[in-house]
Protein backbone atom coordinates (compact mmCIF):
# COMPACT_ATOMS: atom_id res chain seq x y z
CA UNK A 1 0.00 0.00 0.00
CA UNK A 2 1.35 3.44 -0.88
CA UNK A 3 2.35 5.33 2.33
CA UNK A 4 3.18 8.93 0.61
CA UNK A 5 -0.85 9.74 -0.19
CA UNK A 6 -1.89 12.55 1.00
CA UNK A 7 -5.89 13.03 1.27
CA UNK A 8 -7.54 16.39 1.57
CA UNK A 9 -11.07 18.32 0.25
CA UNK A 10 -10.64 19.75 -2.56
CA UNK A 11 -10.84 22.97 -3.78
CA UNK A 12 -10.64 24.96 -7.01
CA UNK A 13 -7.89 24.97 -8.37
CA UNK A 14 -8.14 20.72 -8.07
CA UNK A 15 -11.25 20.98 -10.69
CA UNK A 16 -8.80 20.33 -14.05
CA UNK A 17 -7.52 17.63 -12.52
CA UNK A 18 -10.12 16.05 -11.48
CA UNK A 19 -11.92 16.92 -15.35
CA UNK A 20 -8.51 15.37 -16.91
CA UNK A 21 -8.92 12.11 -14.52
CA UNK A 22 -12.59 11.81 -15.62
CA UNK A 23 -11.58 11.67 -19.17
CA UNK A 24 -8.10 9.87 -18.94
CA UNK A 25 -10.46 7.14 -17.40
CA UNK A 26 -12.44 6.28 -20.29
CA UNK A 27 -14.96 4.93 -18.07
CA UNK A 28 -16.50 7.78 -16.70
CA UNK A 29 -18.56 10.17 -18.00
CA UNK A 30 -16.91 13.42 -18.78
CA UNK A 31 -19.07 16.29 -17.48
CA UNK A 32 -17.74 20.01 -18.15
CA UNK A 33 -14.78 21.56 -16.16
CA UNK A 34 -17.03 23.91 -14.91
CA UNK A 35 -19.32 21.19 -13.28
CA UNK A 36 -16.22 20.02 -11.99
CA UNK A 37 -15.39 23.64 -10.50
CA UNK A 38 -18.75 24.11 -8.76
CA UNK A 39 -18.30 20.72 -7.22
CA UNK A 40 -14.94 22.06 -5.91
CA UNK A 41 -16.38 24.95 -5.07
CA UNK A 42 -19.57 24.60 -3.37
CA UNK A 43 -19.84 20.57 -2.64
CA UNK A 44 -15.84 20.27 -1.37
CA UNK A 45 -16.93 19.30 2.03
CA UNK A 46 -18.11 16.13 0.71
CA UNK A 47 -15.41 15.18 -1.98
CA UNK A 48 -11.83 14.12 -1.34
CA UNK A 49 -9.09 14.00 -2.88
CA UNK A 50 -6.19 12.33 -3.43
CA UNK A 51 -2.32 13.06 -4.12
CA UNK A 52 1.43 12.38 -4.26
CA UNK A 53 4.33 14.23 -5.43
CA UNK A 54 1.86 17.26 -5.45
CA UNK A 55 -0.11 15.53 -8.17
CA UNK A 56 -3.77 14.36 -8.06
CA UNK A 57 -4.11 10.65 -8.00
CA UNK A 58 -7.94 10.07 -7.26
CA UNK A 59 -10.71 11.94 -6.19
CA UNK A 60 -14.31 10.97 -5.14
CA UNK A 61 -17.46 13.44 -5.56
CA UNK A 62 -20.39 13.74 -3.83
CA UNK A 63 -23.25 15.37 -2.00
CA UNK A 64 -26.16 14.65 0.71
CA UNK A 65 -29.43 14.32 -1.38
CA UNK A 66 -32.22 17.11 -0.11
CA UNK A 67 -34.36 15.69 2.27
CA UNK A 68 -32.67 12.36 2.99
CA UNK A 69 -30.73 13.01 5.75
CA UNK A 70 -29.41 8.86 6.45
CA UNK A 71 -27.79 9.09 2.69
CA UNK A 72 -24.37 10.21 1.24
CA UNK A 73 -24.53 10.12 -2.07
CA UNK A 74 -21.23 9.33 -4.35
CA UNK A 75 -21.14 10.80 -7.60
CA UNK A 76 -18.19 10.03 -9.33
CA UNK A 77 -14.76 8.23 -8.07
CA UNK A 78 -11.30 7.78 -10.25
CA UNK A 79 -8.39 6.78 -9.87
CA UNK A 80 -5.35 7.38 -12.07
CA UNK A 81 -4.83 4.13 -13.86
CA UNK A 82 -1.14 3.98 -13.06
CA UNK A 83 -2.67 3.75 -9.42
CA UNK A 84 -5.82 1.08 -9.64
CA UNK A 85 -5.58 -1.98 -8.13
CA UNK A 86 -3.73 -1.01 -5.22
CA UNK A 87 -6.41 -0.19 -2.59
CA UNK A 88 -6.77 3.35 -3.34
CA UNK A 89 -10.05 3.23 -4.37
CA UNK A 90 -11.02 2.36 -1.32
CA UNK A 91 -8.59 4.25 1.00
CA UNK A 92 -10.81 7.32 -1.03
CA UNK A 93 -13.99 5.69 -0.10
CA UNK A 94 -13.58 5.51 3.42
CA UNK A 95 -11.86 8.72 3.39
CA UNK A 96 -15.35 10.04 2.08
CA UNK A 97 -17.56 8.19 4.79
CA UNK A 98 -15.78 9.59 7.53
CA UNK A 99 -15.71 13.46 6.13
CA UNK A 100 -17.32 15.46 8.85
CA UNK A 101 -19.81 16.07 6.11
CA UNK A 102 -20.91 12.99 5.93
CA UNK A 103 -21.27 12.51 9.67
CA UNK A 104 -24.98 10.65 10.24
CA UNK A 105 -25.54 8.84 6.93
CA UNK A 106 -26.40 5.71 7.70
CA UNK A 107 -26.55 4.32 3.55
CA UNK A 108 -24.01 4.78 0.67
CA UNK A 109 -25.68 5.16 -2.81
CA UNK A 110 -23.90 5.46 -6.07
CA UNK A 111 -24.98 3.68 -9.43
CA UNK A 112 -22.97 1.62 -11.74
CA UNK A 113 -22.96 0.76 -14.99
CA UNK A 114 -23.57 -3.49 -15.83
CA UNK A 115 -20.23 -3.38 -17.86
CA UNK A 116 -18.22 -1.68 -14.66
CA UNK A 117 -16.63 -4.80 -12.79
CA UNK A 118 -13.81 -2.53 -10.93
CA UNK A 119 -16.55 -0.36 -9.76
CA UNK A 120 -18.69 -3.37 -8.42
CA UNK A 121 -15.97 -4.75 -7.15
CA UNK A 122 -15.11 -1.80 -5.14
CA UNK A 123 -19.02 -1.01 -3.42
CA UNK A 124 -19.80 -4.75 -2.88
CA UNK A 125 -15.98 -4.93 -1.26
CA UNK A 126 -17.28 -1.94 0.90
CA UNK A 127 -20.82 -3.15 1.65
CA UNK A 128 -18.68 -6.27 3.09
CA UNK A 129 -16.32 -4.67 5.35
CA UNK A 130 -19.17 -2.46 6.21
CA UNK A 131 -20.80 -5.36 7.62
CA UNK A 132 -23.68 -4.63 5.49
CA UNK A 133 -25.88 -5.11 2.44
CA UNK A 134 -26.10 -4.15 -0.68
CA UNK A 135 -29.06 -3.68 -2.88
CA UNK A 136 -29.47 -3.28 -6.59
CA UNK A 137 -31.85 -1.37 -8.42
CA UNK A 138 -32.48 -0.18 -11.71
CA UNK A 139 -31.65 3.83 -10.99
CA UNK A 140 -31.61 5.41 -14.16
CA UNK A 141 -32.47 3.37 -17.14
CA UNK A 142 -30.77 3.74 -20.39
CA UNK A 143 -33.69 4.91 -22.01
CA UNK A 144 -33.68 8.07 -19.67
CA UNK A 145 -30.28 8.99 -21.34
CA UNK A 146 -30.46 11.32 -24.42
CA UNK A 147 -28.39 9.29 -26.27
CA UNK A 148 -26.54 5.49 -26.21
CA UNK A 149 -25.82 5.23 -22.21
CA UNK A 150 -25.91 1.60 -20.37
CA UNK A 151 -28.37 1.67 -17.51
CA UNK A 152 -26.70 3.08 -14.24
CA UNK A 153 -28.01 0.79 -11.42
CA UNK A 154 -28.33 2.31 -7.92
CA UNK A 155 -26.64 0.13 -5.08
CA UNK A 156 -28.10 1.23 -2.01
CA UNK A 157 -25.14 0.31 0.69
CA UNK A 158 -26.37 0.31 4.28
CA UNK A 159 -27.62 1.17 7.33
CA UNK A 160 -24.11 0.96 8.92
CA UNK A 161 -22.73 3.41 11.53
CA UNK A 162 -19.55 5.78 12.39
CA UNK A 163 -17.96 2.88 14.11
CA UNK A 164 -18.38 0.71 10.74
CA UNK A 165 -16.86 3.53 8.69
CA UNK A 166 -13.55 2.59 10.34
CA UNK A 167 -13.45 -0.44 9.46
CA UNK A 168 -12.72 0.75 6.13
CA UNK A 169 -8.80 1.62 5.03
CA UNK A 170 -7.32 4.83 5.52
C1 LIG B 1 -13.22 1.72 -9.79
C2 LIG B 1 -11.92 2.27 -9.22
C3 LIG B 1 -12.20 3.65 -8.57
C4 LIG B 1 -11.42 1.28 -8.12
O1 LIG B 1 -10.29 1.84 -7.50
P1 LIG B 1 -9.00 0.94 -7.20
O2 LIG B 1 -8.04 1.75 -6.41
O3 LIG B 1 -8.50 0.33 -8.45
O4 LIG B 1 -9.65 -0.23 -6.28
P2 LIG B 1 -9.01 -0.93 -5.01
O5 LIG B 1 -7.60 -1.34 -5.32
O6 LIG B 1 -9.23 -0.10 -3.79
O7 LIG B 1 -9.90 -2.26 -4.91
C5 LIG B 1 -11.15 -2.28 -4.26
C6 LIG B 1 -11.79 -3.65 -4.48
O8 LIG B 1 -12.13 -3.79 -5.87
C7 LIG B 1 -11.46 -4.91 -6.45
N1 LIG B 1 -11.05 -4.52 -7.80
C8 LIG B 1 -10.30 -3.45 -8.15
N2 LIG B 1 -10.14 -3.41 -9.50
C9 LIG B 1 -10.80 -4.49 -9.98
C10 LIG B 1 -11.01 -4.99 -11.30
N3 LIG B 1 -10.50 -4.37 -12.38
N4 LIG B 1 -11.77 -6.10 -11.45
C11 LIG B 1 -12.31 -6.74 -10.38
N5 LIG B 1 -12.14 -6.29 -9.09
C12 LIG B 1 -11.40 -5.19 -8.91
C13 LIG B 1 -10.28 -5.16 -5.55
O9 LIG B 1 -9.86 -6.52 -5.60
C14 LIG B 1 -10.86 -4.81 -4.18
O10 LIG B 1 -11.67 -5.88 -3.73
P3 LIG B 1 -11.74 -6.30 -2.18
O11 LIG B 1 -12.54 -5.24 -1.46
O12 LIG B 1 -12.47 -7.60 -2.23
O13 LIG B 1 -10.35 -6.38 -1.69
C15 LIG B 1 -10.81 2.39 -10.31
O14 LIG B 1 -10.67 1.15 -10.94
C16 LIG B 1 -11.11 3.45 -11.38
O15 LIG B 1 -10.76 4.61 -11.21
N6 LIG B 1 -11.75 3.04 -12.48
C17 LIG B 1 -12.09 3.96 -13.57
C18 LIG B 1 -13.17 4.93 -13.15
C19 LIG B 1 -14.41 4.22 -12.62
O16 LIG B 1 -14.86 3.21 -13.16
N7 LIG B 1 -15.00 4.81 -11.55
C20 LIG B 1 -16.22 4.28 -10.91
C21 LIG B 1 -17.46 4.65 -11.68
S1 LIG B 1 -18.91 4.46 -10.67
Amino acid sequence: MNKDIAFRMPDVTDGADIWRIVRDSGVLDLNSAYLYLLLCKDFRETCIVAEQDGRLIGFATGYRPPGREEVIFLWQIGIDASQRGQGLGKRLLGRFLRNAAAAGATRLETTISPSNAASQALFRGAARDLGTDCQVSPGFTADLFPSGHETEELYRIGPFDAAATARLPS
